[in-house]
């Protein structure tokens, strides 16, 4: 077990911190640059706010844009369920900090408003293209991809995903993106969707939400990464009306 007083800051400027309070300190100060992270938990476990909070806090803390690469929620719903922590998402994109790619409205059969659209149900290619063309836009330095799931149901067999999402990681880091990719995952036992997302990603972050008596506690894992000594336990965190709020010195045992 890794004492957490030996995690250190690593301040240089190869760490991409978060921002979410709590949550850099059990990792060295923050996420590796250039380099994709799996986000997974089950449906409500805050897989998708973590990534928001982490494309906010870039640009309005740090001066870093934020790609949203929505595959699962409409951007419209998008930019409505992030006003109740005060992120006015409209704003950053109307001042080319922020391009949300609507790669969710097609894929149901439904037209789309958007600036960025991904024009077919799913196709890899076609979307990498227009990752490529809104990073001409707007230069952005994080990237976050909700989720992988629904791009692993277009894919039959599992080498293919396996291919497809090294694919998707190594193109956001060869665009200079420091990337979270969500995953949802059914049996907490396991730390992925498909069982092969965690092997094409730097690292995984689990987020829990276990019910212990009476009520259900949300929590979180750093279950894996790569190059950095990170804390092996597990720490409770609240979704505030600022957003998420990890305890890094309380702990939650998980059997
Ligand atoms: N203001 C808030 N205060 C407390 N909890 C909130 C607040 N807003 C949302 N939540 C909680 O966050 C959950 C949704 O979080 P989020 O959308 O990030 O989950 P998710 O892991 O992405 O789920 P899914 O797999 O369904 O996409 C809600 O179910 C609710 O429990
Ligand atoms: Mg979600």
């Amino acid at each position: 077990m890794v004492d957490k007083k030996q995690i250190k800051s690593d301040t240089g400027s190869n760490r991409v911190p978060t921002g979410i309070p709590g949550f850099d300190e059990l990792c060295g100060g923050g996420l590796l640059r250039n380099r994709t992270y799996l986000v997974s938990g089950a449906a409500g476990a805050g897989k998708t706010i973590f990534g928001l909070q982490y494309l906010y806090n870039g640009i309005t803390k740090y001066g870093e844009n934020g790609i949203f690469i929505a595959t699962e929620e409409r951007p419209e719903q998008v930019r409505e369920n992030v006003k109740q922590f005060g992120w006015d998402f409209q704003k950053l994109e109307d001042e080319g900090k922020l391009a949300i790619l609507d790669a969710c409205s097609t894929k149901i059969g439904i037209p789309s408003h958007e600036k960025y659209v991904d024009v077919r149900p799913f196709d890899m290619r076609s979307m990498l293209d227009q990752i490529i063309a809104i990073q001409e836009d707007i230069d952005a330095k994080r990237a976050m991809v909700d989720g992988t799931t629904s791009i692993g149901y277009y894919l039959t067999d599992i080498s293919k995903i396996r291919v497809e999402l090294l694919k998707l990681s190594t193109t956001l880091e060869i665009l200079g993106l420091t990337s979270l990719m969500t995953c949802e995952i059914i049996d907490e036992n396991m730390a992925s969707r498909f069982g092969v997302e965690t092997f094409v990603t730097e690292g995984t972050i689990v987020l829990y939400y276990k019910r212990t008596d009476t009520v259900r506690v949300r929590s979180v894992e750093i279950f894996k990464m790569r190059g950095t000594n990170h804390s092996q336990n597990t720490h409770p965190y609240e979704i505030t009306p600022n957003g998420i709020v990890v305890h890094p010195h309380e702990e939650v045992y998980t059997d």
